[in-house]
């Protein structure tokens, strides 16, 4: 298996990775794409992003990074969201708690502090670093704060993960949607964690890359229309009661492993995408969270794993987030959250219905009474508090007492129903997503490295070669280059050093194809095309080159276009 140094200092070395800030001495968990790592990073959020609009119809949106306090109250982030840290004594250097002690635990990270302060103690646990004693386990926010305007201004923090923005913005979305359900919206961008002690290069970063999707169902219906068709797919599980499982789709669901159709049919879609853009099927699980370990928000949470040479790393979170985050900003910002799901005929119901009494409410609200009667009509009995409504009138909120209403059965005709949809949510780590599918492909051949990059994902799709700079081989090679690259395929043009050489540097940072312009070519119009992998190679002509590459890049046969010795 690679090793994770050998992997991130040829990122380095090969314009994928830069540590941010690095001549000033880097930061720990911030880094930099150079451009083959942009190229690669644009190359996948395009393959996911093309999955989720054109293959499932949800759209995207780009909100903002920063917002105000209430936001991240309401979504539970500024109070709930922290890991556990210790500090060693003498040189201060702080850790998450729960990774120190990750080997006396099957799954540390579902311990509470006390759990993983009495395993520190009793296994004496003591600073890696220096050797030192460490503190007791403290809880540590990881939110970034901020000020948002001059002076004093108003708090405001990071977003810790897109998913907020969408929220925030379901009343907008649900209208464009023209009101219906399933909405799904996804986003990409950056999430902002103050890491406790960020280490594993990409993994564990303060600033990173996030692409997630925010599924809007039915409360009561979370059937998925294109279920049938993958429920005969195989997923690799984990389950929390410590089940390891190679299931179909269709039986996890039938069995309960996995609770409803639509979060297993993502599962499914977020294993074809990752598979898509070359993470290994054979490293890849979906691990269940234990109730302990679930996000404040989630009802259930699935990890979608790849093996790395960290060991099993978390690269997706694929999780049943109810109602938590649309009701909670129904609640802190006053505004409804809700979808109507209609009825195919108006349904006749019981319910209970406030009846004011307009007699006593006139003298006592005079000419309020009228909107204070409306506003006690439509709100709901269950919220009878005390013996008094509060219903709230041209800005003023009025508890009204019990004895200005009563309170009746009524039947009535209802055309459908309101409620406050489910959100199921794949989230992806960009970031942990790009690590993987470099280690994944990184594999060495006669002392080279090769990176197996799919043609995909590639951020250099061919390398073009002049046999010679001279002779005009060094022309016709870059005259195909300019063709390719306007035919919208990204080359390299290389015209030093040996053939081998050449090749070299283009295996190390995954070019699939290689094309070399020799003296052949000016006698018979054909070139040399090259397949990384299998180093293989077959002559084509110069005029066919844009559609042999492109047929080769989508993985065609390409006997049609092969030029005979
Ligand atoms: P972990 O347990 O590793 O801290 P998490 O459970 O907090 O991760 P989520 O909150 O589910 O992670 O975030 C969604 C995805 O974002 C994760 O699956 C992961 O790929 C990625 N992610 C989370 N934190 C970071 C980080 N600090 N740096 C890079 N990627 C991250
Ligand atoms: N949106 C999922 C997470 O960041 O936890």
């Amino acid at each position: 298996m690679a090793d994770a140094q050998d992997v991130l200092s040829l990122c380095k070395r090969r314009g994928f990775l830069y540590p941010s800030f690095e001549i000033y001495g880097g930061v720990a968990g911030m880094y930099d794409y150079g451009p083959l790592g942009t190229a690669l990073k644009n190359n996948i959020i395009e393959i996911w992003r093309r999955l989720y609009t054109l293959g499932e119809g949800f759209v995207e949106i780009d909100s903002e990074t920063i917002g105000p306090e209430v936001v991240f109250k309401a979504s539970g982030h500024v109070d709930e969201f922290a890991d556990k840290m210790v500090k060693c004594k003498a040189c201060e250097e702080p850790y998450r708690a729960d990774h120190l002690v990750k080997d006396l635990h099957p799954n540390a990270g579902a311990l509470g502090e006390k759990e993983i302060d009495d395993l520190i103690r009793s296994n004496n646990v003591v600073c890696p670093a220096c050797g030192g004693e460490l503190s007791t386990v403290e809880e540590f926010n990881l939110m970034f704060k901020t000020i948002i305007g001059p002076g004093s201004g108003r708090v405001g923090y990071m977003r810790p993960e897109t998913a907020q923005g969408i929220f925030v913005n379901f009343p907008n979305l649900y209208r464009y949607n023209r009101e219906k359900l399933p909405l799904g919206v996804i986003q990409v961008g950056r999430g902002y964690r103050n890491e406790i002690s960020p280490r594993q290069g990409i993994i564990r970063l303060r600033e990173f890359n996030m692409m997630e999707c925010e599924l809007f169902v039915d409360p009561e219906d979370k059937t998925w229309p294109r279920f049938g068709d993958v429920s005969s797919e195989t997923l690799r599980l984990l389950a929390n009661d410590g089940r390891e499982l190679e299931i179909t789709v269709g039986d996890a669901v039938e069995q309960g492993v996995i609770c409803n159709q639509v979060l297993a049919y993502f599962m499914w879609f977020t294993q074809e995408f990752l598979k898509a853009v070359g993470v290994d099927g054979e490293r890849l699980r979906f691990r269940q969270h234990e109730k302990e370990e679930m996000a404040h928000y989630a009802a259930d949470c699935w990890d979608a794993e790849s093996f790395l040479s960290y060991g099993w790393t978390e690269i997706v979170g694929i999780a049943d987030r109810g109602c938590w985050d649309l009701s909670r900003h129904a609640n802190f910002s006053g505004v409804e959250m809700t979808s109507f799901k209609r009825f195919d005929e108006p349904r006749e119901v019981e319910r209970d219905r406030i009846k004011p009494r307009y007699d006593k409410l006139g003298p006592m609200y005079k000419a309020k009474a009228g909107k204070i009667g409306k506003a006690m009509e439509e709100a709901d009995p269950a919220a009878i508090a005390d013996g008094a409504i509060t219903v709230e009138v041209d800005g003023e909120r009025i508890a009204i007492p019990g004895e200005l209403f009563d309170v009746a059965r009524v039947k009535e005709k209802v055309s459908g129903v309101r409620s406050v949809p489910h959100v199921i949510e794949p989230s992806h780590g960009l970031d942990r997503i790009i690590y993987t599918v470099l280690e994944h492909a990184y594999s060495q051949k006669d002392d080279q490295t090769v990176m197996r990059l799919s043609p995909t994902v590639a951020p250099i799709k061919v390398g073009v070669f002049p046999l010679m700079a001279r002779d005009e081989l060094d022309d016709m090679a870059m005259d195909l280059d300019q063709e390719l690259r306007y035919g919208g395929i990204e080359t390299y043009y290389d015209d030093s050093g040996s053939i081998g050489r050449r090749y070299a540097r283009m295996d190390e940072v995954g070019t699939p194809f290689c094309i070399t312009v020799d003296y052949r070519t000016r006698e018979d119009g054909t070139v040399t095309l090259r397949e990384r992998d299998t180093s293989s190679q077959i002559r084509v002509r110069f005029a066919d080159v844009l559609n042999v590459v492109r047929a080769a890049l989508c993985g065609a046969d390409l006997t049609q276009f092969v030029v005979e010795e």
